[in-house]
């Protein structure tokens, strides 16, 4: 691939914000930041152009882009992303959670969408170097962390339909509390059957910002049925539970050992899922990634034999289910309480997260 480090500056060049907030404006926000309300002051933008690679990477001003209105991205949604957190450490410094993960699935969305894949070792200097230029936007407070989103869209101008051979990448900071307002609860998901999120063959391995796009009649018809989220089933059968669009899902029996849906090519990959595998794994539990049929989990559900239901993503962290309605299902997870095996995963993960506890995996950057 073309990291062309000639033309990459390392360290990225760094220039102050003249608009940063000052410390006490800041620190009215960080005390209740909710969910990527807040920007920071910089952002790290580098550009791709075919024949000079990589090249004019720099940390600046968080400011708006300039772009044409023929901008492919904007035509033919040439745009990916990632999400990942930097947390505040008991020492007063901050680190990354697994930002080499989100370094690899950016790399393979990049592919999928025919854009220009980042360099893995230009993604992570560039998410460290914002990290460090706006450290003091990482709130404090239990479940509270600074937001990474770097993305990518497709810059060249014009109305043909090809992989553009221009790119934009660029990395935003948000400082955020928990992603549900009115804090952490148990979610009610509601079982789309009009609409199905990805299909074989598609984009739903795939970071990329349609994906989302895609979602949302869904989510508003969750929403118009009282839920909170979306739980898509598979586009050929309509049988298998996928995921929620923006996080996984897992399921815990009443036998000790978990479930969640493999990785097919039509469920995102998150590195939340990952990691709470390896360590249910690594407490010795068996965790399957086996498909699960959403009639099963209603009837597991109703005898008892599905316990805990929980949600993950960067964003979400994890999140308990409570109740799942649809056209041809109503049913309560467990006591509607948040399962025990729930909170402790999320606390396992949370406390590595936080510093909080040894990081045996290497996971903390
Ligand atoms: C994340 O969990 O980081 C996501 O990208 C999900 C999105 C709905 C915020």
């Amino acid at each position: 691939d073309r990291l062309d480090m000639n033309t990459i500056t390392s360290p990225l060049p760094f220039e102050q914000s003249p608009t940063a907030l000052a410390g006490p404006e800041r620190d009215v926000l960080l005390k209740d930041p909710g969910f990527g309300r807040y920007l920071t002051d910089h952002m790290v933008t580098i550009r791709y152009s075919k024949g000079a690679g990589w090249h004019d990477g720099k940390v600046v001003a968080r400011a708006p882009l300039t772009l044409d209105p023929a901008t492919m991205s904007l035509h033919y949604g040439q745009e990916i992303f990632e999400g990942l957190k930097a947390y505040r450490m008991p020492d007063g410094g901050a680190a990354l959670f697994r930002p080499d993960a989100n370094a690899a699935r950016f790399y393979k969305s990049a592919e999928r969408l025919a854009m220009a894949p980042l360099p893995e070792a230009l993604f992570l200097e560039s998410v460290r170097a914002l990290v460090k230029a706006d450290r003091d936007w990482i709130p404090e407070g239990e479940g509270a962390a600074m937001y990474l989103r770097p993305f990518m869209i497709a810059t060249e101008v014009g109305f043909v339909t090809k992989p553009a051979a221009e790119y934009l990448y660029c990395v935003l900071a948000s400082p955020v509390g928990s992603y549900f307002s009115g804090g952490p609860k148990a979610v009610k998901l509601w079982v789309s059957e009009t609409y199905t999120r990805a299909a074989p063959g598609g984009t739903g391995a795939a970071k990329c910002a349609g994906n989302y796009a895609a979602s949302y009649a869904a989510q508003a018809e969750g929403s118009a049925n009282g839920c909170d989220q979306v739980v898509f089933l598979d586009a050929v059968e309509r049988r298998w539970v996928e995921e929620l669009g923006g996080m996984n899902v897992f399921f815990v029996f009443d036998d000790g050992t978990l479930q969640t849906p493999p990785l097919s090519g039509t469920i995102l990959p998150g590195v939340t899922r990952d990691s709470l595998i390896t360590l249910a794994r690594g407490m010795g539990l068996t965790v399957r990634e086996e498909p699960y049929a959403m009639d099963q989990w209603q009837a597991d559900a109703k005898s008892g034999r599905l316990r805990e239901a929980f949600a993950c993503g960067t964003a979400a962290v994890v999140t308990p289910i409570g109740t799942v309605t649809g056209k041809q299902h109503d049913f309560a997870i467990g006591t509607g309480a948040p399962g025990e095996l729930t909170l402790r995963l999320k606390g396992m993960l949370t406390d590595i997260q936080f510093g909080r506890a040894p990081d045996p995996y290497g996971w903390m950057d």
